[in-house]
Parts: structure tokens; C-alpha cells; sequence
């Protein structure tokens, strides 16, 4: 039921926007809309539906704005972006009948993309803040995430307290960037990737990264020497990032993750990419 309105809300959205291009190529102009004989109605409508056809997604396109450098949730493999926000966000682009397309950018420009209507959402294992909220709209929570302490295997930083007055390496404009600038005494090293935040940590150019747990995990299995410390920083939940002005967006993209999270297509996605054991 609600799916069928879905698809009839979007029929009537392209019959509009077809019929506002067409008056404005027509050039006998302003009487056109008046005089319309209903034939003329019909072929519109007949090219709303070939528009609605084109490519596979009969709803068009969905941009996805992402940072790709953040192994399991968004990450390079081969020439393609892949991940759970990746599957999550084509999932979503096939429950909503729509084509998705992936915009690669860095982290922080993110919301401005969304805001701005260059991108439709940002997935990017990006947690709700309330900052981040005055200038896009947050979906329903799709994962709890965690900011870790990721340290020198030798390290005698044993916890969040231990941060104090250390060299903290974090990723560009995360929670992360935004959680460490609290830590008393300490000095920030902000990296454009993660990855090449942990990197300086194993060159002893930093004493710490703070970084979210899942990512942690991968990049201490890719570099030798590094341990992450049990206790998180902070607990946090990812959600997907829409504009303030499009509550449509957000309202679809809300019922295609409910749809998700009940038919179990998440759990799967998610499993694929995070043993439950670890
Ligand atoms: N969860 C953190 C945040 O929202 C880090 C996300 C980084 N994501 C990425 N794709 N690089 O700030």
C-alpha cells in the first residue's frame, strides 16, 4: 500500500515536471496551458511514463555522497567503492525503484554536498551530531559505532585518561577530530584519511589515533605493532545524512530502512563485511 503511493507520488512528480518542460519549449507560450486538449494531455503523460522507464531504476537517480577511505563501511576495491553503507545505500535505491550513483569526496565535505543538493544523501559512517544537525537532517540509526584509541602494541596508554597531553591523530572534520580537540593538553594531527593517520602512528610521528571501532579493527590487522585499547572514547550511532528541505527523501529513505531491518537484508549486509565473533 504504501509503496504504491510511493510510485504514484512519483508519477505525478514527473508528470509535472514534464509538463513544465514542455511549456517552456513550446513557443506559442502563454496560452498553452488553457488551450491543452485532452490528447494532449494523454502523449504527456505517455512521456512521463517512457521517462519514468529510463535506465533500471524507473525513479531516477540517487547521488550518494561518501568518503571511501573507511574500510568496512566505504572502501576502494578494485575501481569500485564498496562496503555496508554501499550495499546499504543500492538496497535503498532498489527498494525506491531508483538508479544509485556514488560521489567519492573528502569526509568533510559531506554535508555541504547534501546541503546543498549536489548529492541526495551522505552515507559515510557518519554519526548524528547535533552540529551536524543544523544543517542536515539525520535518518532513522542504521549501526551503533564507537570512537576508539587505536596506540603502539609497546604503548603504556592504557585508556581515554591516559590521553592527556599526547599527540592524538585523527581523520579530517570526524567525531573523532571533534572529540579529541576535548582531551586536556592534547595535540591534534588531523589527516585527510584515516588510514594515513594510522600510518604516522606507526611511525611514532603520533602517540595515538582516535578512530571509529570497526575501521580500527582493519587497518590494526593491515599495519603490524598496533593494538586498539578495550575502552571506547564514546558510543555512537551512524545514520544517513538528507537535506533540511527534503522530507520526501527523508521519509522514503526512513520506510526502505525499516523495510530493510525487518526483512533482514541489513543484518545480512552487515554480516558480510563483520564476523559476529570479533
Ligand atoms: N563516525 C565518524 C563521524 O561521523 C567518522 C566517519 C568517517 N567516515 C568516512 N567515510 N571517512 O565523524
Amino acid at each position: 500500500m504504501k509503496k504504491k503511493l510511493v510510485s504514484l507520488v512519483l508519477v505525478a512528480a514527473c508528470v509535472f515536471s514534464m509538463a513544465a518542460c514542455g511549456s517552456g519549449q513550446n513557443s506559442d507560450g502563454d496560452t498553452q496551458d488553457t488551450t491543452k486538449s485532452s490528447e494532449a494531455e494523454e502523449t504527456d503523460q505517455e512521456d512521463a511514463e517512457d521517462a519514468s522507464e529510463e535506465g533500471s531504476g524507473e525513479g531516477g537517480t540517487l547521488i550518494m555522497a561518501t568518503n571511501a577511505e573507511f574500510p568496512p563501511y566505504e572502501y576502494h576495491d578494485g575501481g569500485e567503492i564498496v562496503g555496508i553503507d554501499a550495499e546499504i545505500a543500492q538496497a535503498i535505491a532498489e527498494e525506491l525503484g531508483m538508479t544509485l550513483e556514488i560521489e567519492d569526496m573528502a569526509f568533510d565535505s559531506i554535508i555541504t554536498a547534501v546541503s546543498s543538493g549536489k548529492a541526495d544523501m551522505g552515507l559515510a559512517g557518519m554519526t548524528v551530531d547535533p552540529d551536524r544537525q543544523k544543517n542536515v537532517n539525520f535518518s532513522d540509526t542504521y549501526a551503533t559505532a564507537a570512537q576508539v584509541i587505536i596506540v603502539k602494541e609497546s604503548s603504556e596508554t592504557a585508556g581515554p585518561d591516559d590521553l592527556v597531553g599526547k599527540k592524538i591523530g585523527v581523520q579530517l572534520g570526524t567525531t573523532g577530530d571533534i572529540y579529541a580537540e576535548d582531551i586536556e593538553d592534547a595535540e591534534i594531527e588531523r589527516y585527510n584519511k584515516g588510514m594515513e593517520a594510522v600510518q604516522a602512528l606507526q611511525q611514532d610521528k603520533i602517540d595515538a589515533v582516535v578512530i571509529d571501532g570497526e575501521p580500527a579493527k582493519v587497518f590494526v590487522a593491515e599495519n603490524e605493532g598496533l593494538k586498539v585499547l578495550d575502552e571506547p572514547l564514546t558510543e555512537e550511532e551512524y545514520a544517513i545524512a538528507i537535506a533540511k528541505d527534503n522530507d520526501d527523501l527523508l521519509e522514503k529513505v526512513n520506510s526502505a530502512l525499516a523495510a530493510l531491518k525487518d526483512s533482514g537484508k541489513l543484518d545480512e549486509i552487515v554480516a558480510k563485511y563483520i564476523s559476529a565473533d570479533e
